[in-house]
């Protein structure tokens, strides 16, 4: 029976490949052929998410949405390492060799039909825009995924580039260039909804954490990721450090004091005490470094959290005309 179906695979691919190549596109009869006589035997193309333990692969109901179109290929194709360091089930570890390997041709017409079929109306555009994503989000990213435990089962890679972290699950140190964004956004939301058993970790996170650890992983494995840089904005080139002395008066004279001599009202207890601004050549701190201490708090650059973070009180022109006023008023001695 298995011989017999591999010939006439085979049979049915020559015959495919000999035909003119605008046959291959949309060739849904082929896809839905290899799909449910092979791919099945393993995964699950539709139903209720269920207990991994009672499965034999990852599901691939809502495959259409979850991985970003390049990555399925190369992975249908054989080109991408298995993502199950200890096998999928690491209970039994059933499944330990290669993963089915289809031609080019082949992958491109199943990844095609699994696009236009494998949809979730769960999945909706995710609330994180990429575009604004900084780099220190990502850093913020990183420490949650070592708080919330990620590390301990999932693997990434470390700076020299070894892979650090737990082996139980897939490892996400190629996260950005397999998921969509979408998708992953909303298995955070919620991963019972996808895999019971996966465990609730982001349950208790804000908004804004769930920002930085989303967009964390979709940075991971992207070469040359393209970093937002507030500094280089709009509000940037157009700040006034008039309007940023108010701006002083109103959120920072309190600790700084009306000259930031580090003697406002609130100086007192503090230790550490506010910067003495005016000792401080403030107009020359880089650029990233002040808007990361303003925006994110001390801790963010290593400094004391006893200087809070501004990025949910000022909006970002605020922000900016601050930053203008103290680089125009505080130069050093
Ligand atoms: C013999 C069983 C088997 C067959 C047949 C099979 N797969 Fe898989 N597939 C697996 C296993 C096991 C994994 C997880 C492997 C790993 O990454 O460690 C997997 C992983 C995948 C993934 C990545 C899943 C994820 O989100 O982690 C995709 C996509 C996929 N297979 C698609 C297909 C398609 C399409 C076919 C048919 C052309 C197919 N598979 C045939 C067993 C199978
Ligand atoms: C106790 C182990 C454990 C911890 C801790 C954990 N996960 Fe998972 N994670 C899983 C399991 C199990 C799955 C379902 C996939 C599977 O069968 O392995 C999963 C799935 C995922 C997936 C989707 C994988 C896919 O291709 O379907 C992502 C992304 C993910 N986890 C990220 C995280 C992040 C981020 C954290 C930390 C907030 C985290 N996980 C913490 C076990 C864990
Ligand atoms: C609740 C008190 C408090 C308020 C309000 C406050 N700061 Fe600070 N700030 C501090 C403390 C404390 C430090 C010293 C941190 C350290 O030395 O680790 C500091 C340090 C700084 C520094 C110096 C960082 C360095 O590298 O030396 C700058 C610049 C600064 N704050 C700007 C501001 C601005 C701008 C505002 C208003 C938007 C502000 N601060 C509001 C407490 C405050």
């Amino acid at each position: 029976m298995r011989g017999l179906l591999v010939i006439s695979f085979t049979v049915l691919l020559l015959a495919l490949l000999s035909a003119p190549s605008g046959l291959w596109a949309g060739d849904d009869g082929f896809a839905e052929k290899i799909i449910y006589s092979q791919c099945k035997n393993c995964h699950r193309f539709k139903g209720k998410p269920t207990s991994k333990f009672e499965l034999k692969a990852p599901d691939l109901m809502w495959s259409g949405v979850k991985y970003q179109r390049p990555w399925l290929i190369r992975w249908l194709m054989g080109k991408e390492r298995n993502l199950y360091p200890n096998s999928y089930r690491w209970d039994k570890s059933t499944f330990s060799g290669k993963h089915m390997v289809l031609m080019r041709e082949e992958a491109t017409v199943i990844a095609d039909y699994m696009e236009k079929t494998f949809r979730d109306s769960r999945i909706k555009k995710s609330f994180v825009d990429m575009s604004t994503f900084t780099e220190m989000e990502a850093s913020l990213g990183a420490n949650i995924f070592r708080e919330y435990s990620c590390m301990g089962c999932h693997q990434i890679k470390d700076d020299e580039g070894k892979n650090i972290g737990g082996p139980i699950s897939v490892d996400l140190f190629d996260a950005g260039n397999r998921y969509t964004l979408d998708w992953w956004s909303r298995f955070a939301e919620n991963p019972q909804d996808f895999t019971p058993h996966s465990g609730e970790y982001l349950a208790d996170i804000s908004l804004r954490k769930a920002r930085h650890i989303i967009g964390y992983l979709m940075t991971l494995g992207v070469k040359d990721f393209k970093f937002y840089e507030p500094w280089n904005s709009a509000a940037f080139k157009k700040a006034d450090a008039k309007r940023g002395a108010k701006v002083y008066k109103e959120y920072c004279v309190q600790c700084h004091g009306p000259q930031g001599k580090g003697d406002g009202p609130g100086a007192k207890g503090l230790d550490p005490k506010p910067a003495v601004h005016a000792d401080l050549p403030l107009s020359d701190f880089p650029d990233d470094y002040l808007y990361n201490l303003i925006y994110y708090g001390g801790k963010s650059v290593g400094k004391s959290s006893n200087m809070p973070d501004w990025g949910l009180t000022l909006p970002e022109q605020s922000l900016a005309n601050v930053i203008a006023y103290v680089r125009s008023t505080f130069k050093g001695q």
